[in-house]
């Protein structure tokens, strides 16, 4: 990390590092990409059609799946998912506590109980040497998260669920470029839900994906995302009938352009993420007062949705709070992902859970801090975090 101790900080009025605001997310979207909505709005066609149909193929292939289904977002595909794999009233769904909060509530909303098992300490995801005791009769789903891009250990947890007979959906959020042991982390378990948020390294606008090599569960959140709506006989176009439940969570077609044209660089833009994570790491390696996220296998792939530092509060006279401000006035925005599952009020008052029931995710998620990480940035960019980081950990550490 440079050294610019002697620097007074934006916030003790020196100058700003920066002088335009660096946020932890953007979206770049190409005038190509605008051309390519455009050409939707002029079709006549804006609802669910060929553009989806096109994008759901595109993504498919891209994740090493044989279905995917479109969604309006990954709260949504997470829902219709647990809800085609038959989780309802009463199930239980294992799940982490390090994730957005999405999570619970897709299960809470299928009725089910989220059940959280806490993380590993070196990879911040699912521990699976605590999975099997969480596991008991009412348990549906075991469902891991791939938090900031890293993937979590697929062999061990798909060996434990296979065991007991349960289906694991991934929730790949963060993961869509992610690997693990030479292939995407999608072609692992039963399903996977996506999320095309814009701080997503494939947006929509707002948009979801079920992915899947099961054909008849992609057939049921198909029809469950449209009313449940089916060919009342084979062919008969409009005439339609209702067969099961149904809601309303089809992508349309302005959305799926975009998604189209996102996956086209999706690749070039991870590697590129790649670059400024290693910069990150390279600049930040000898730092006292920030620990990094452990290096990634050479078996696995990171999808560097997000890079994540610790705070080491012993060399810190602030908090993470005024850290957070101290860095905002330099003009760069960090950011915390996230609070935990078993630390959020609702969650606590529903599941009966408190900060020691995930111990090691109530740790880690007191120290994170998450670093602007986007396609957008240049090494430039990052060399700015770094010195504004530098002169805030050199101004308020001890
Ligand atoms: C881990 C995780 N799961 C699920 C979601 C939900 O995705 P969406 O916002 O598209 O509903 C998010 C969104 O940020 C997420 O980060």
């Amino acid at each position: 990390m440079s050294n610019v101790v002697s620097e007074r900080p934006a916030r003790e009025g020196g100058t700003p590092v920066r002088e335009t605001k660096l946020t932890v997310f953007a979206s770049a979207i190409s005038e190509e990409a605008i051309h390519e909505v455009e050409a939707v709005l002029r079709s006549g066609w804006l609802a669910t059609g060929p553009r989806v149909a096109a994008f759901e193929t595109q993504f498919a292939r891209y994740v090493g799946v044989e279905h995917a289904v479109a969604v309006t977002s990954g709260t949504q595909a997470l829902e219709l998912a647990l809800a085609g794999l038959g989780v309802g009233e009463g199930d239980e769904v294992i799940t982490t506590p390090l994730t957005f909060v999405a999570t619970a509530h897709a299960i809470l909303n299928r009725g089910a109980t989220p059940v959280l098992v806490d993380i590993d300490a070196r990879n911040w995801t699912l521990d699976p040497a605590l999975l099997e005791a969480a596991i008991t009769a009412r348990t549906r789903c075991v469902l891991p998260v791939h938090f900031a891009g890293r993937p979590s250990e697929m062999g061990p947890l798909i060996g434990i669920a296979n065991r007991h007979g349960l289906p694991l959906l991934s929730d790949c959020a963060h993961a869509i470029e992610t690997g693990y042991e030479g292939r995407n982390v999608g072609g692992y378990g039963v399903a996977n839900a996506y999320s095309f948020h814009p701080c997503k390294s494939v947006t929509t606008g707002e948009g979801g994906m079920v992915a899947t090599n099961d054909a008849a569960l992609a057939e049921r959140v198909r029809r469950r995302r449209f009313h449940g709506l089916v060919p009342a006989v084979p062919g008969s176009g409009w005439l339609r009938d209702v067969t099961g439940p149904g809601c309303k969570a089809n992508m349309s077609d302005l959305q799926a352009a975009l998604g189209l044209h996102q996956l086209r660089t999706v690749e070039e833009r991870h590697a590129r993420r790649c670059v400024l994570a290693e910069r990150y790491r390279e600049a930040l390696q000898n730092s006292e007062a920030v620990e990094l996220p452990a290096p990634v296998p050479s078996s696995q792939r990171h999808g560097w949705h997000l890079f994540n530092v610790l705070l080491v509060p012993e060399r810190l006279r602030i908090d993470r709070r005024v850290l957070i401000e101290a860095m905002a006035a330099e003009h760069v925005e960090v950011a915390i992902h996230y609070r935990p599952l078993h630390c959020l009020t609702y969650l606590q008052d529903r599941l009966g859970v408190h900060e020691e029931s995930c111990p090691v995710a109530t740790q880690v998620a007191r120290r994170i801090l998450s670093l602007p990480l986007h396609d957008a940035m240049s090494e430039a960019d990052v060399a700015s975090v770094v010195t504004a980081l530098g002169r805030v950990i050199g101004y308020y550490g001890c």
